[in-house]
C-alpha cells in the first residue's frame, strides 16, 4: 500500500535512466481497476517536489507501444497523488529544419492509432474537451527549463501518433509532412486522452531521433539509430525535465485542472 512519502505530485512517464537522480527513491507496488501498470512507480524529490516516475515500455522495454497499458500508467500515477504529468518521448521529424536531438514542445496532436483502449468511460455521457491537448502550463515550464539549461527547444507543431509498431511508409511519412504536421510517434495516444479524461495536466516533450522515411533520402528509419539517438541525448532531456519538474506551478490554474468540472463521471478518481 502507499503510505504519506510514497505520494507525489508530479509524474514523469519516461525510461529508467530517469530514476537514479531521485533522492531516496522507493518503488511502489501499485494496483489499478485497468492492472498493473508498466512498471512499479518509483518515487522521491527532486528540488522540494515529489515525484513519481514511471518507465512507459516498462523493464527491459518489454511492451511495445500498442501493447503498453495506458490507463494502467496513468491511473497508478494519479492514485500516488499527481496531477501533473511531463512525458518525455521519442519521435521522428517530419520537417526538415528540426533534426535528430532537438527538443520539441507540440501544442496539437493527430490520432491514427487503432485498436487501443482509449477511455476510462465506457459507461455514461463523458465527453471531455481535448481542442487544446497538452497543458499550457507544463509547456511553459518546459520550454523555461530548456532555455535555463542552454538548450534551445522548439515552441509548438503537431505531432501525429501511429499505431505502429512498424514505422510508416514513405507514402504514409509524405502524407503526413504535407498535411502539415511537424513529428510522429507511436506513444503520444491515447496517453495523453487518458490524462485528460482524469484530470491530469499532461506535457509531451519530444526528442527527435530521426527524419521520418518521407523527408529523408536514405533507407529509412530503423530501429537502432533511434535508440542510439535517444541515448546520446538522455542527459540534456533528463535536465530539461528535471528543471521542469521545479518550475511547474504548486498550484493549477490552468485549464486542465477544471476540465471535469460538471461532467457526470461515473465512478470516483482516486
Ligand atoms: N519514434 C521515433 N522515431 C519515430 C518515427 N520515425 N516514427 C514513429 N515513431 C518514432
Amino acid at each position: 500500500m502507499t503510505g504519506q512519502t510514497q505520494q507525489a505530485e508530479i509524474g514523469v512517464i519516461g525510461g529508467s535512466g530517469f530514476y537514479e537522480l531521485l533522492t531516496d527513491a522507493r518503488h511502489v507496488d501499485v494496483d489499478t481497476p485497468y492492472g498493473a501498470p508498466s512498471h512499479a512507480p518509483a518515487t522521491g524529490v527532486v528540488g522540494g517536489r515529489r515525484v513519481a516516475f514511471l518507465p512507459r515500455h516498462g523493464a527491459g522495454h518489454r511492451f511495445p507501444p500498442h501493447m503498453i497499458n495506458y490507463r494502467a500508467n496513468l491511473w497508478a500515477l494519479r492514485s500516488l497523488g499527481v496531477r501533473q504529468v511531463l512525458a518525455p518521448c521519442a519521435v521522428g521529424s517530419l520537417r526538415p529544419d528540426l533534426g535528430p536531438g532537438r527538443i520539441v514542445l507540440p501544442d496539437q496532436v493527430v490520432d491514427r492509432t487503432s485498436g487501443r483502449v482509449q477511455t476510462y468511460y465506457d459507461t455514461g455521457a463523458v465527453h471531455v474537451p481535448f481542442a487544446d491537448p497538452y497543458c499550457q502550463e507544463g509547456r511553459q515550464s518546459v520550454l523555461k527549463a530548456a532555455s535555463s539549461a542552454g538548450t534551445e527547444a522548439h515552441d509548438g507543431g503537431t505531432m501525429v501518433v501511429v499505431e505502429g509498431p512498424r514505422f510508416s511508409s514513405r507514402a504514409e511519412s509524405q502524407w503526413y509532412a504535407r498535411a502539415g504536421w511537424s513529428l510522429v510517434n507511436m506513444t503520444g495516444q491515447p496517453e495523453a486522452a487518458l490524462a485528460r479524461e482524469i484530470g491530469l495536466c499532461y506535457t509531451a516533450v519530444a526528442l527527435v531521433t530521426d527524419h521520418d522515411a518521407g523527408i529523408e533520402s536514405g533507407e529509412g528509419v530503423d530501429q537502432e539509430s533511434v535508440f542510439e539517438v535517444f541515448q546520446e541525448n538522455i542527459e540534456r532531456l533528463r535536465s530539461v525535465i528535471l528543471g521542469a519538474v521545479e518550475l511547474l506551478p504548486e498550484q493549477r490554474t490552468c485549464r486542465c485542472a477544471t476540465a471535469l468540472d460538471g461532467l457526470p463521471l461515473p465512478f470516483e478518481l482516486p
